[in-house]
């Protein structure tokens, strides 16, 4: 039993604002409680009336004789604040809140949302809403909401932040015959959020399938580990509208940059598990192919088809997904050659001919789906004057009971002519498509839940014994009291240092001759750069001099540095200028962290140099239970990582190094949420080991 069991299934419901009025919202509420079959006590409160559609009326929820276990409001925001409060003075668990007039107005509605929480808290009801159109369960029964009707009975729990979404989709089942579990309208979140539900959702036996329409998660964190369980246990497909905050921050590195608007989002869902819908007809067709059919065992599909064209474009379509197209065994070939005539194609696509009638689609179907090399089956229907649409519609549903194991679409492409085709497949359960490309999605989205199925849902945090906290903390306190929130070189690679990530040694120089000791007990040759918190690309202003093998080089190099800068950016403050062992050449990558503001770091890896941003070449995890094979992912899935493991008869780098490096960086990040980005960047991989060029990290 989820906690919330009893929001579902509360023993009496009082409706605070019931009226009498046909078409007002309070005697919606009532009317839906009565006809959806509730059975507890339906309890009207409404101070002027007696009665309200043949149930006693209460003034007051105080004056109920036994009080009730849930309210939903609809009366008008004002009145809330004091009404809540008599709720929870008389002990009730649950407040549904209808009314709108909160948050989504402004700064006043903000602070009476506020104060609602506040009483909510105080007394420990928990909340629905604001600003919601209630809640509706098929299996309890109940329905608390002003929409306007009752969901058919399914599988589906619907989480909306939408409202609006709601009611259309509600209205649309009908037309679909699609049955739900639950529907849940979140309304302004103010403290059940769409974390809270997909968790009930996960634990209620009568749902197969999660479905959310979200425009932002409220808590990052915790909705990662709820997602992360849930999608262990069946479904969660998510439909996400808007962008993340993080593109309305300045980014002022590389990989700020790369993130992009969007990114946590998708990484967010990638790394627990969640499926993302692109668009309502997907989320809605993934639902239906989850709902109707078995999940399959592998990503090898079967195509049928009485048309070549059809057949091409499912070929396209399921390479487009990540699926592939099944090879079939000999045995399944020659069936196929034996009882197709000669001109049918017997591999995949399987061309059955434009005169085929049902006893072909059924052959080729029942032969295909026995083929232990077949995960999955879409069978293409196009209206010859012979086609048989009800016959062959008739035999796949057979075929779907002979084989409940592998999934199985199909598209009927045309229109009238094989409309009833269509609905005898409906009815069958089988997800019937006017076109190929949908039924393929929905076997995509099928697939990659059968890998996230299998994988762990509690996730070890990478730990490292070897961690210096001391200095970091030091280090930022000596920057913070500089009045910077950007870190020098030197520092920056002491930071990382204290990380055990091996930099290239860097010291700052204030004159030449600082310079030149640094080099002496560096040894030559040497890099110098300018240090200073405002320059982020150093080469452009003439602050950077590579191969310094002498004494006189690196004080003629620092004066000419200090020159340059000068002139290009006179106004701008100077620390003085970084001397760093040159480091031999290897290959460049860069490795760094962008925090979102509601998934926290993100880590980043991809190709470096001074070429990543229009390379793109970078891939990206959250930190937040991100494990060693998800950072082995991250590398494998760049180009970067073909150049790791030697390109062209070159030498393979040290990826353990490189991928030791993310690992600590991650931790690092996580460490410490005051560090805003890291770039490190280049990185050399070398055959062995690696090192970190130039570094840079903002707090904040
Ligand atoms: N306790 C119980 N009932 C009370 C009351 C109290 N303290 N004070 C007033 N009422 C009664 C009213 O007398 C009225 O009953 P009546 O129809 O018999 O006169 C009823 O409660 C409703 O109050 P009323 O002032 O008529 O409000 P309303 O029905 O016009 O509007 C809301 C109330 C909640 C519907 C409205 O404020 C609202 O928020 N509408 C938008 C809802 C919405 O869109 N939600 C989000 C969806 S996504």
């Amino acid at each position: 039993m989820s906690d919330l069991t009893g929001l579902f299934n509360p023993k009496s419901v009082a409706i605070i604002g019931a009226s009498k009025s046909p078409g007002k919202i309070g005697n919606v509420i009532v009317k839906n409680m009565i006809n959806c079959g509730y059975n507890g006590k339906i309890l009207p409160v409404n101070p002027r009336e007696s009665e309200i559609e043949g149930l006693q009326c209460y003034p007051s929820v105080d004056k109920i004789p036994e009080p009730a276990e849930m309210a939903v409001l609809s009366v008008p925001a004002v009145k809330s604040l004091e009404i809540a409060e008599v709720c929870g003075k008389q002990g009730l668990k649950y407040l549904v809140v209808i009314t709108a007039g909160f948050k989504e107005t402004g700064k006043e509605g903000l602070e009476l949302e506020r104060k609602l929480l506040e009483i909510c808290r105080k007394y420990n009801m928990r909340m629905l809403g604001p600003n919601c159109v209630g809640l509706m369960d098929t299996h309890a029964p109940i329905n608390a909401s002003f929409a306007a009707g009752f969901p058919l009975q399914g599988e589906i729990a619907f989480i909306s932040q939408s409202g609006a979404m709601v009611l259309s989709i509600l209205d649309w089942s009908y037309k679909v015959g699609l049955g739900f579990s639950k529907f849940i309208s979140l309304g302004n979140k103010a403290d059940l959020t769409e974390a809270d539900f997909i968790a009930d959702a996960s634990e209620d036996s009568n749902t197969k399938v999660i479905l959310c329409y979200i425009e932002d998660v409220e808590n990052g964190p915790h909705f990662l580990d709820v997602a992360r369980r849930a999608s262990r246990k069946k479904p969660v497909i998510i439909l996400k509208s808007g962008t993340s905050q993080a593109g309305a921050q300045a980014a002022s590195s590389h990989t700020g940059a790369l993130a992009g608007s969007d990114l946590a989002y998708e990484t967010a869902f990638q790394q627990s598990g969640v499926i993302r819908a692109r668009n309502m007809p997907e989320l809605f067709d993934l639902a239906v192919a989850f709902a109707n059919q078995p999940v399959p065992q592998g990503d090898r599909v079967a195509v049928i088809t009485n048309s070549g064209g059809p057949g091409i474009v499912a070929t396209d379509n399921i390479e487009d997904k990540n699926l592939k197209m099944a090879r079939f065994t000999k045995e399944t070939v020659e069936s196929l050659r034996n009882y197709l005539p000669a001109e049918s194609n017997i591999y995949n696509p399987v061309d059955v001919l434009g005169d085929a009638k049902a006893d072909r689609f059924h052959f080729a179907l029942q032969t295909v789906l026995a083929d232990p090399g077949v995960d999955s089956a879409v069978v293409l229907v196009c209206p010859a004057a012979v086609t048989e649409p009800v016959e062959t519609a008739r035999a796949m549903a057979q075929l779907k009971n002979e084989f409940p194991d592998k999934p199985l679409f199909a598209a009927m492409m045309g229109g009238a002519r094989l409309e009833e085709g269509a609905r005898i497949l409906s009815e069958s359960h089988i997800p019937c498509f006017t076109f190929p490309e949908p039924a393929i999605t929905s076997i995509s989205g099928m697939v990659s839940y059968s890998r996230i199925k299998n994988l762990p849902a509690k996730t070890n945090p990478l730990s490292f014994g070897d961690i210096d906290l001391k200095t970091v903390k030091a280090t930022f306190y000596d920057v913070k009291k500089d009045n910077r929130l950007v870190l020098l070189g030197s520092e920056a690679a002491e930071v990382i240092s204290a990380y055990g990530i091996p930099a290239a040694p860097t010291v700052l120089a204030l004159n030449p001759d600082q310079a030149v000791a640094h080099a002496d007990r560096l040894g030559y040759p040497v890099v110098l750069k300018i240090a200073s918190p405002k320059i982020l690309h150093k080469t452009d202003v003439g602050g950077v001099k590579v191969g310094l093998d002498s004494r006189e080089k690196i004080s003629s190099g620092f004066m000419e540095i200090m020159d340059n800068v000068h002139r290009y950016l006179p106004h701008v403050a100077v620390y003085g200028v970084e001397v760093q062992k040159m480091m031999p050449r290897g290959v460049e990558i860069i490795i760094g962290m962008t925090r979102d503001i509601q998934f926290g770091p993100l880590l980043a890896f991809g190709l470096g140099g001074i070429y990543v941003n229009l390379l793109k070449d970078v891939s990206f995890r959250l930190v937040n239970g991100l494990t060693e094979s998800e950072i082995n992912s991250m590398i494998a899935e760049t180009k970067a990582y073909t150049l790791l493991r030697g390109y062209r008869g070159e030498k393979p780098a040290d990826i353990d190094a490189v991928l030791k490096i993310m690992g600590r960086v991650a931790r690092l990040a996580a460490d410490f949420p005051e560090i805003n980005e890291i770039d490190i960047n280049p990185v050399f991989a070398y055959n062995q080991g690696a090192s970190a060029l130039d570094v840079k990290i903002t707090i904040s």
